[in-house]
């Protein structure tokens, strides 16, 4: 959608993976202090996204949507200015349909009101989910909502999550910033892997001003191990999806916060030319030994080798399935490690891989042409 928003994928904090309904303004407030407070917000995490459950089961007498007066007393308004004033952006949500997942108001033929609603509030992002939605189709649903907030005097985010139901790579382009590919993200190795698969069908469709959606982050959560969500966050990251985090900032891990904050692979997301990184090769016992990689700006390339498998591998990535000149030699940038760990590198790349974990690499052409006795076909990393 071209409002100006979405250049790089949206980078924040969504309330729902973690509390669910369990939510109110002191939750908000306390997460937006600690976005600051833990350095996050600095590395781009702006977003902060109320999802379902802020607002009260009906709609007063003129017709509005209000917030929930126990969980909100203060109103959103009050809220908004809190988050403003802390240099963040406060998120939303409601539905194309006559409730929401959690029979709140839903949106659907309130486009107008419910808009004007949300922007007098300060309101800068808008989830619009897809429950209740009278049969009607998403094509149908989802551009009113687009129209009504293009209206308002501010510049809204539109999120699309219609769960990737009616193929909405194909047609959400023009109406959001960003749409969701697959059914809800849980917080385990299987929901992970199956919904990154799922994503990396409908790569070629995204780009700045829209991207897909695989859900936001359970990085945190505590279903998966370190390595998986390790693994989680880097292929989100080379997937151009959005960086929600999910989980309560206010009470992080050291390695939470480790991997949540990993400049060098936020960069990999938020690189300008915005392509989406693909799964290139999967081998080994049931595929298990993947490349995903994908071209970054300056011609360089980022890589993820990821071991999908309970036993360890050596995964390899050649050239040429990475679509680079076999003859071209690349210096090769750890991500995780944080180091530059060869400087000349031709043909291919290898390297042993933990159960479930994965490395993943930038490759950058080589500063300085070097002789062929210094090629490294087959390189290791060490
Ligand atoms: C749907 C969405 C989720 C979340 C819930 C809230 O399931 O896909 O992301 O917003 O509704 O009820």
């Amino acid at each position: 959608l071209s409002n100006g928003l979405a250049l790089t994928p949206q980078m924040g904090w969504n309330s729902w993976n973690f509390f669910a309904c369990q939510i109110n303004e002191t939750i908000i407030k306390e997460t937006a202090d600690a976005l600051i407070s833990t350095g996050l917000a600095d590395l781009g995490y702006k977003y902060v996204n109320i999802d379902d459950c802020w607002s009260s089961i009906l709609r007063n007498l003129k017709g509005e949507l209000v917030p929930d007066k126990k969980a909100f007393p203060s109103g959103i308004k009050a809220l908004a200015d809190y988050v403003h004033e802390k240099g963040l952006k406060l998120g939303i949500y409601s539905d194309a349909g006559a409730f929401t997942c959690q029979v709140r108001p839903g949106s659907l033929f309130h486009e107008e009101d419910d808009a004007k609603i949300f922007a007098s509030w300060g309101i800068d992002y808008l989830k619009y989910d897809n429950c209740f939605n009278l049969g009607i189709k998403p094509e149908k649903r989802y551009p009113p909502m687009r129209d009504a907030l293009n209206s308002t005097e501010r510049i809204i985010f539109y999120s699309i999550c219609e769960w990737g139901v009616d193929d909405p790579a194909l047609w959400a382009g023009k109406v959001g910033n960003s749409w969701r590919t697959t059914d809800d993200i849980t917080d385990t190795w299987d929901s992970m892997t199956a919904i990154a698969d799922i994503n990396d069908k409908w790569a070629s469709y995204a780009g700045p001003g829209g991207w897909n959606d695989p859900d936001m982050l359970e990085v945190g959560n505590d279903g998966m191990n370190y390595s998986e969500y390790r693994s989680h966050f880097s292929i989100w990251a080379l997937m151009k999806a959005p960086l929600l985090i999910g989980c309560d900032v206010r009470n992080m891990s050291a390695e939470t916060l480790e991997i949540l904050s990993n400049k060098e692979v936020i960069a990999v997301n938020q690189d300008p030319l915005g392509v989406q990184g693909r799964k290139i090769s999967a081998t080994g016992n049931n595929n298990c030994s993947q490349v995903w990689a994908g071209p970054l700006s300056g011609e360089r390339t980022v890589v993820v080798l990821w071991n999908r498998c309970s036993d360890a591998a050596k995964i390899t990535a050649k050239w040429e399935i990475l679509g680079l000149e076999t003859s071209t030699s690349f210096s090769v940038r750890d991500l995780w490690k944080h180091e530059t760990v060869a400087d000349n590198v031709f043909g291919s790349l290898a390297a042993s891989v933990e159960p479930h974990d994965c490395k993943m690499y930038i490759l950058s052409p080589a500063v300085s042409a070097v002789s062929r006795s210094n090629e490294h076909l087959q390189f290791v990393i060490p």
